[in-house]
């Protein structure tokens, strides 16, 4: 007994050990944590229960076979974030620079199908040469299986990536289907071809953190969430961001009490709005003094700026905003901000975190760029992302909701369940001087006329009374009070339920 004893803690420590001191050292020269250390850091202490620490690939080509390790390159297993279960796989960048086998995907995958019987999020933290060079196809088929896992993991559990190093290739479409990328500055890079396939097809220069960095990807693509300093604070932050989320779409996301009283008003807020309505001001601070704490945990803060998305509590449920940003763009909805904020509608909605809406948006961006590049159809995604969109949903509109991006922004229209105006609030087909010049296109010449048209116009139809008669707002609020009315709403639709009518899927304009 005792010597098998002895085999077994051979074995763990062989495991343990990966591709050896001399490797762990390299990664620890580039920053980078191991693995293991990466666990250590993501889950509460003494929770992480490995699986598959024997798992060896099967490969006999190129001398492969005298050369295993136990693990073979990923640690998976699952353990708990503040008491609440999660599921993880940490790929082992010392270990064929954590390139991705047959068994190494069969590792990924097993936990990916027990989580989903179990209904808990999957973690991965990806660092990885792509697929195993010496297995081929077989590799190629193991990316395949988890993809396919991730499609189908995709609104049932929440799914997360953290790429901490390397991912090219086929490596970039698992992290790319999951639900929120996050990656490290300076050590993580995510591309479809490398930057010499790129010089050689393209003839362009350039380098692995231009192509496909943290900031590049944070900032110019939007496939990444947020980018951070080291392994360290991401993880940290990825820990902050599971507590918001629920284990599957069969639960709520937790309730954590918070003393800030529901009924808290800010009278700051009434001076928000600057009066002349070509000033900008920022949403940001709206969002702040209206939840939990000042607590809000913003998703793509560099990408798409004219919109904020991010996840905060009220009365300690968790909710998603989308709010226009006036400081950028004025606001306005275009091809990047329309993207950003349906697909964070869409997670809010398959994983029943009620959506919060703040509206300031004076349209759509014109331009040729914008056309061409296809608004209609990305801003149609916006639309579409609301309007099938079930749960709980509430709107505050804080100063203008002009044109077609009023209906889109979680209007009534699209069964927006509470709809509030703040006072100064212009819900108009468009501004007053634009709508002037094309009714009153005959008087362009006579600037008295226009500019008393002008004002007949604002005082008609730049208020939110107009909307209020129709019901299309339930009531128009004080800035000040917007905390409570919200609170106070969410609580109203704490049960409700709506169901959609049964088919197979929706076709969403992609
Ligand atoms: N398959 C098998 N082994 C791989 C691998 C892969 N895809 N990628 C890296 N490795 C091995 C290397 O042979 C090396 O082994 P060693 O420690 O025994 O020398 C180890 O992992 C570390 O790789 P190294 O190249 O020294 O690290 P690096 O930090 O300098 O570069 C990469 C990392 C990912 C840029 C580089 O390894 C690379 O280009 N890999 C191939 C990427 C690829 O084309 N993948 C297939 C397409 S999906």
């Amino acid at each position: 007994m005792q010597d098998i004893l002895q085999q077994l803690e051979q074995k763990r420590s062989a495991a343990r050990l990966g591709g050896g001191q001399k490797r762990i050292d390299a990664q620890h020269a580039k920053g980078k944590l191991t693995a293991r250390e990466r666990l250590e850091v993501l889950l509460d202490e003494g929770t992480f229960e490995e699986w598959d620490m024997f798992v060896e690939h099967r490969c006999t080509d190129f001398g492969m076979e005298a050369q295993k390790v136990p693990g073979d390159g990923v640690v998976t297993g699952y353990g708990m974030i503040n008491g609440r279960l999660v599921f993880v796989f940490s790929q082992d960048f010392t270990v064929f620079g954590g390139a991705l086998s047959e068994a190494h995907a069969e590792k990924i995958c097993k936990i990916m199908d027990q989580a989903m019987k179990v209904g808990a999020p999957v973690i991965g933290l990806n660092d990885s040469g792509g697929a195993r060079i010496q297995e081929g196809v077989a590799s190629l088929g193991g990316y395949a299986e988890v993809f396919q896992r991730n499609a189908m993991a995709s609104g049932v559990i929440p799914q997360i990536s953290l790429i901490m190093g390397p991912s090219a290739g086929g490596a970039v479409y698992s992290p790319a289907m999951t639900d929120f990328i996050f990656m490290v500055k300076d050590s993580s890079y995510m591309f479809v071809t490398g930057p010499e396939v790129v010089k050689t097809v393209t003839h362009e220069e350039v380098t692995a953190e231009e192509l496909g960095g943290a900031l590049t990807h944070t900032t110019r693509s939007g496939v990444a969430d947020m980018a951070f300093e080291n392994d360290i604070e991401a993880l940290l932050m990825l820990r902050r961001l599971y507590n918001y989320l629920p284990l599957s779409n069969r639960e709520k996301a937790p309730v954590r009490p918070s003393a800030d009283p529901i009924d808290r008003a800010e009278r700051s807020l009434d001076t928000l709005v600057p009066d002349n309505p070509n000033l900008p001001y920022d949403m940001k601070e709206l969002i702040l003094k209206t939840v939990d704490d000042g607590d809000f945990f913003e998703l793509q803060p560099e990408y798409a700026k004219n919109i904020l998305i991010g996840f905060a509590r009220l009365n300690g449920q968790t909710v998603g905003i989308v709010a226009n940003q006036p400081l950028v763009l004025a606001g306005c909805l275009d091809i990047k901000s329309s993207i950003k904020a349906a697909r964070f509608v869409r997670f809010c909605d398959a994983f029943n975190i009620p959506v919060v809406t703040f509206v300031d948006v004076p349209g759509f961006m014109p331009g040729t760029t914008q056309e061409y590049g296809g608004i209609i159809k990305h801003g149609a995604k916006l639309l579409y992302a609301y309007a099938e969109c079930t749960v709980p949903k509430i709107t505050v509109i804080t100063r203008k909701a002009y044109g077609g991006a009023y209906d889109v922004m979680s209007s009534k229209h699209l069964r927006g369940d509470v709809n509030f105006a703040w006072p100064n609030a212009e819900i108009a087909v468009m501004g007053a001087k634009g709508a002037v010049e094309i009714i009153f296109r005959e008087e362009k010449k006579d600037p008295a006329k226009l500019a008393q048209r002008e004002a007949e116009y604002k005082a008609r139809f730049a208020n939110p009374f107009v909307a209020g008669a129709r019901g299309f707002i339930d009531d128009v609020i004080l800035p000040s009070e917007t905390r409570k009315r919200i609170c106070r709403s969410l609580v109203m639709l704490k049960d409700k339920k709506v169901d959609n009518p049964w088919r197979k899927h929706g076709n969403i304009p992609l």
